[in-house]
C-alpha cells in the first residue's frame, strides 16, 4: 500500500520543482526488488541503487571494488519492482573517472539496465564527464563533499569542508565543485558529510536541488542508506537514524524458529498437509 494512493511516477523534470520549496525530497537506497517495493510503498521520491551495495550487501570495507556488472544487476532488480520513485543508478569507481567516453558508455549501460538518472562523484575534475553524459540525453545527479570513492585520498570516510584554501575537500573547493556540477548540466546534487552551514550556503547558492546526507537540515532533500534507516546495520552513525530495529527483530525471529525446530514445535498442524 502506498503512503499516498494518488501518488504518480516521480520524473526527472519534477526535481527542479522542489528547489527552495518547503516540501523536501526523500531518497533511500535499495538494491533488490523486495526492498525497492518496501521503500517505494513508503512513498520515497527517489530510490538510489548506490555503490554502498559494497559495504551493506557485499561486506566490503569501502565502495571501491564494485563493478559495472554488479551495478547493472542491482539496478535491474530494483527496476523489476517498477517503483513510482525515480531510479537513480550509481556509477561505480573506475567507470567514469578513466575517460569521457567510458562515462557515457557506462551511463548508457545503467540506463539500459533500468536506471532513470545516473549519479557520479566529484566536482571540478568530473565536469567534462557530466556534460558529455547529459549531452547523450542521460540525466545526471552529482555527489560532492565526502565522496566515498575518494576513500584513499581522504584517508577514510572523513567529514569534508572544514579546511581553508583551495585543496580537495576544502570549503572553497566544495563551493567550486557544486557550481561546476551545476554548470556542467547536473539536475541535482548529493552533498555528503559536510558541516550544515556550508551545505546551507551551497543550497542557497545553487539553482538545482541539493540532497543531503550528514549535511544538516537545510538541503532541498535528504538521503539515507536503507540499512541505516531500517536498523539493519551493525553500526550506528551520527548522521543516520534507525527508524526501526530490524536487525534485532530478525535475529529474534530466527532464534525463535531455531528453538521451535529443535523442540519439534515447528511445523505445527496448521502448517502441515493432511
Ligand atoms: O552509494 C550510496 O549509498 C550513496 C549515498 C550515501 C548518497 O552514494
Amino acid at each position: 500500500m502506498s503512503a499516498d494512493s494518488q501518488r504518480k511516477k516521480f520524473t526527472v523534470p519534477q526535481l527542479s520543482l522542489v528547489k527552495g520549496a518547503s516540501r523536501r525530497l526523500s531518497m533511500v537506497t535499495a538494491y533488490d526488488a523486495t526492498f525497492a517495493f518496501i521503500v517505494d510503498s513508503g512513498g520515497v521520491d527517489l530510490i538510489l541503487v548506490g555503490d554502498s551495495v559494497a559495504t551493506v550487501m557485499q561486506g566490503q570495507r569501502n565502495t571501491l571494488g564494485v563493478s559495472m556488472e554488479h551495478m547493472e544487476y542491482h539496478v535491474q532488480m530494483v527496476a523489476s519492482a517498477k517503483p513510482l520513485a525515480l531510479i537513480v543508478g550509481d556509477l561505480p569507481f573506475g567507470s567514469y573517472q578513466t575517460s569521457v567516453s567510458d562515462a557515457v558508455h557506462n551511463s548508457v549501460r545503467l540506463i539500459k539496465a533500468g536506471a532513470e538518472i545516473v549519479k557520479l562523484e566529484g566536482g571540478v575534475h568530473i565536469a567534462e564527464q557530466i556534460t558529455a553524459i547529459t549531452n547523450a540525453d542521460i540525466p545526471v545527479m552529482g555527489h560532492i563533499g565526502l565522496t566515498p570513492q575518494s576513500y584513499h585520498r581522504m584517508g577514510g570516510n572523513k567529514i569534508q569542508g572544514r579546511t581553508e584554501g583551495d585543496g580537495a575537500g576544502s570549503k572553497e573547493r566544495l563551493m567550486d565543485d557544486a557550481l561546476a556540477v551545476q554548470e556542467a548540466g547536473a539536475c541535482a546534487v548529493v552533498i555528503e558529510g559536510v558541516p550544515s552551514d556550508l551545505a546551507r550556503t551551497i543550497t542557497d547558492t545553487l539553482t538545482i536541488p541539493t540532497i543531503g546526507i550528514g549535511a544538516g537540515a537545510h538541503c532541498d532533500g535528504q538521503v539515507l542508506v536503507m540499512h541505516d534507516l531500517l536498523g539493519l546495520s551493525p553500526r550506528t552513525f551520527t548522521f543516520a537514524k534507525p527508524y526501526v530495529q530490524l536487525r534485532e527483530q530478525a535475529q529474534q525471529a530466527v532464534a525463535q524458529y531455531v528453538s521451535e525446530v529443535q523442540s519439534g514445535a515447528w511445523p505445527d498442524a496448521e502448517h502441515s498437509f493432511s
